[in-house]
């Protein structure tokens, strides 16, 4: 069976875009494989963070990705700085990485611009990542396209190693759906969607109110040619509706637009077709809200599911690398 692993950071809220291009394929590849979901805390650390809304959101975001669908008794779900081997890991990856490589990270680039203050985690990052997926064997990491970079970078770190030090590490390949895999910024369409709080009118979060979702897509950028067609280069804002309409029923983009005339009639349906995709995962997550002892307790039976494979594999690569055993 092969193995599945992602991860996603506890920073603010969850969004359509997390939704469409990650979570549901997390939720489909739990019936073909062996898959192991992370709560990637440590990741969100490289920029400051309140201590209590980091404890919250990672818990939230728990409850959230199994009120989408994940199954803690068929995958496993834990939170990442449970497991120490991961920022262990992480040092063996900075040293397998070569600085330039980290240096050319885009999102590295493109943090690097706003952040008024950048810490060195921001920069080796992608290191952490990478220690993330090999440490459970991975074979597919299913992501969205802006993830796609740091893939490559791991696959790229796993065969420097195994060249160096042996047959240690499995080189994981990147799984990005055909549609949702880059749903962009309602208000700005040639930005990809990112947390509501960076972009109050520009994300749907997974937690709106149906009127809400309906006003942030009536007020969806689109164009002034009036045609309803996809073509995301000519027609961002456009398109980005008809990504969001198809991977929201089960379409290919362009068959999204079939018999719709109208920019206001397909906003509507995109409306219409996101209310009813998040209703049974807000009616969920609110349920699940209400008992987080219960949603500790399947993170704490993750993490002693995690910490076998994490620890046989660090202990691998420790022995292969040259450090000596006690
Ligand atoms: P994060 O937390 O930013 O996002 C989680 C997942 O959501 C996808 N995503 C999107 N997909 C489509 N359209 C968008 N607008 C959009 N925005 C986000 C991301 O591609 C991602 O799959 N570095 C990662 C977290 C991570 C990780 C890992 C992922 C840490 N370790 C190991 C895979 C494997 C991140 O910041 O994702």
């Amino acid at each position: 069976m092969s193995r599945v692993f992602s991860g996603i950071k506890p920073s603010g809220s969850v969004h359509l875009g997390n939704l469409l291009g990650a979570l549901r394929n997390w939720v489909a590849l739990q019936d073909e494989a062996d898959t192991v979901y992370c709560v990637v805390d440590l990741h969100a650390l490289t920029v400051p963070q309140d201590p209590e809304e980091l404890r919250a959101s990672t818990l939230s975001l728990a409850q959230m990705l199994i009120a989408v669908g994940l199954d803690p008794e068929r995958c496993t779900l834990f939170v990442q700085s449970h497991i120490h081997e991961h920022s262990e890991g992480a040092w063996l990856m900075e040293c397998t990485a070569a600085f330039g490589e980290l240096r050319r990270m885009t999102q590295f680039k493109d943090k690097v611009e706003q952040a008024d203050f950048i810490s060195g985690g921001l920069f080796t990052y992608p290191a952490l990542q990478a220690a993330d997926i090999l440490l459970y064997d991975t074979d597919q990491v299913p992501v969205g396209e802006d993830q796609r970079q740091h893939i490559e970078l791991t696959r790229d770190i796993a065969e420097r190693f195994n060249a160096r030090y042996g047959e240690t590490f499995v080189v994981p390949e990147a799984v990005v759906p055909p549609a949702g895999a880059r749903v962009m910024d309602l208000q700005a369409p040639e930005n990809k969607m990112s947390k509501s709080e960076d972009s109050p009118r520009g994300s749907i979060s997974l937690l709106d109110e149906p009127a809400a979702i309906e006003k942030k897509l009536k007020r969806a950028v689109t164009d002034s040619d009036g045609e309803v067609r996809w073509d995301p280069a000519a027609k961002p804002g456009v398109s980005n509706l008809l990504s969001i309409l198809g991977a929201a029923t089960g379409r290919k983009p362009d068959e999204a637009a079939a018999g719709i005339e109208r920019y206001g009639d397909l906003k509507a349906a995109t409306a219409e077709a996101v209310v009813e995709l998040l209703r049974p995962i807000q009616a969920r997550y609110h349920e699940l809200a209400a008992d987080p002892a219960e949603t500790a307790r399947l993170l704490a039976v993750g993490a002693d599911k995690a910490s076998e494979v994490a620890s046989a594999t660090l202990d691998r690569a420790r022995r292969n690398i040259g450090l000596l055993g006690r």
